[in-house]
C-alpha cells in the first residue's frame, strides 16, 4: 500500500501523535483528526472547498479585535458552544440553568449600590430586576456578584456604537445580608448578531435569520460556590425559537411585567412605565454535583 494511499493518511497522522505525552490531549486530538479525515472523505473535499475553507477561518481571526471576537460567534452559531455548555453542567438539581456567555461581555464593569441602573444615557424603558441568589438548599447566599450586560434599544451593545458611552448598560452588584439584588437596566430588545463578517455570510448562505431573542447577560459568583454565566430572556419573544445560537433554555424565560404606577416607580426611582422581573437565582457550592 502507498504509504499516502487515503486510508494510510489518517493512520501515518495517528500514528505521529503516539508519543504526546498529555494523555488527554492525545485523545481530543486522535478524535478530532479521526473525525476530520472521516468528514473530508465523506463529502470528497475538493480543493477549491479546501482553499475556501482556509479562507473562511483566515477571514474570521482577521475579524477578531479586542472588541469582536468572530470565532466565538462561529461557535455560537455551530451550536458547539450551547454542546459544551450542556456536557459541562449536565445535572438537573434546581440549580439556575447556564446558557451562552457570547462575544459581548467586557470585563471591568463599575460596581453599584443596590437598585441602581446601568443605563448611563437614560434611553430606553426602565426595567427593575430583583430578587435572591441562593443556594440549592434555598440558603441565601450574601454577597454574591452579579456581573450584568445588555444592548441598548437599537440592538447593539456599547462596544459596537460609537454613539454610547463607554461601558453602557454594564454594571455590577452585590447581594446584601439576605441575599437579595436589586438593579435597573433597560428592556431588553431582540437583535441581530453582527451580518458583516464571515459568519453572517455563512449564515445567509444557510437560509438562516441572525436574531437573538431579547435578553440579559448576567454572570453569578460567590466565594464557595460555582459561577453560573446566564440570561433572562423576555417571554412572548418571537425568536425564542429560532435563536441563532440556540442559547434558549425554558427555565430562563421569565414575564416582564408593565407597571404604570407613579408610586412604585418612586419607590425605584424610575420614570413610568416601567416593568419589573422577579428572579431568585441558585448556585450550586463548589464540588456539588
Ligand atoms: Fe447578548
Amino acid at each position: 500500500m502507498s504509504n499516502n494511499s487515503e486510508e494510510q493518511i489518517t493512520k501515518n497522522v495517528l500514528d505521529s501523535m503516539a508519543q504526546t505525552p498529555n494523555p488527554r490531549l492525545k485523545q481530543v486530538m486522535t478524535s478530532l483528526i479521526t473525525h476530520l479525515h472521516a468528514f473530508i472523505r465523506e463529502v470528497e473535499l475538493t480543493e477549491d472547498e479546501w482553499a475556501s475553507g482556509i479562507q473562511f477561518l483566515t477571514s474570521t481571526g482577521h475579524m477578531c479585535n479586542d472588541k469582536r471576537q468572530e470565532f466565538i460567534l462561529l461557535s455560537d452559531i455551530n451550536g458547539v458552544t450551547m454542546l459544551v455548555d450542556a456536557i459541562n453542567h449536565r445535572s438537573a438539581d434546581g440549580a439556575t440553568e447556564s446558557t451562552i456567555f457570547g462575544p459581548f461581555y467586557r470585563s471591568g464593569a463599575q460596581e453599584l449600590p443596590m437598585g441602581a441602573t446601568i443605563s448611563k444615557d437614560g434611553r430606553g424603558e426602565p426595567v427593575v430586576v430583583t430578587g435572591c441568589v441562593l443556594s440549592t438548599d434555598e440558603t441565601p447566599i450574601p454577597n454574591a456578584l452579579l456581573d450584568v450586560w445588555e444592548t441598548a434599544e437599537n440592538g447593539l451593545y456599547e462596544q459596537q456604537d460609537p454613539e454610547q458611552p463607554d461601558m453602557n448598560l454594564r454594571g455590577k452588584f452585590r447581594t446584601d445580608r439576605e441575599g437579595r439584588y436589586c438593579f435597573v437596566g433597560i428592556k431588553p430588545v431582540s437583535y441581530a448578531i453582527p451580518e458583516d463578517g464571515p459568519v453572517g455570510q455563512l449564515l445567509q448562505a444557510l437560509g438562516r435569520h441572525p436574531f437573538r431573542p431579547a435578553h440579559i447577560h448576567l454572570l453569578i459568583s460567590a466565594d464557595g460556590f460555582a459561577s453560573v454565566t446566564t440570561h433572562l430572556f423576555v417571554k412572548g419573544d418571537p425568536y425564542l425559537d429560532s435563536d441563532a445560537v440556540f442559547g434558549t433554555k425554558d427555565s430562563l424565560i421569565v414575564d416582564f411585567i408593565k407597571h404604570h404606577s407613579e408610586e412604585e416607580a418612586a419607590r425605584y426611582h424610575v420614570a413610568t412605565p416601567f416593568y419589573m422581573v422577579e428572579y431568585d437565582f441558585v448556585l450550586k457550592r463548589l464540588g456539588e454535583r
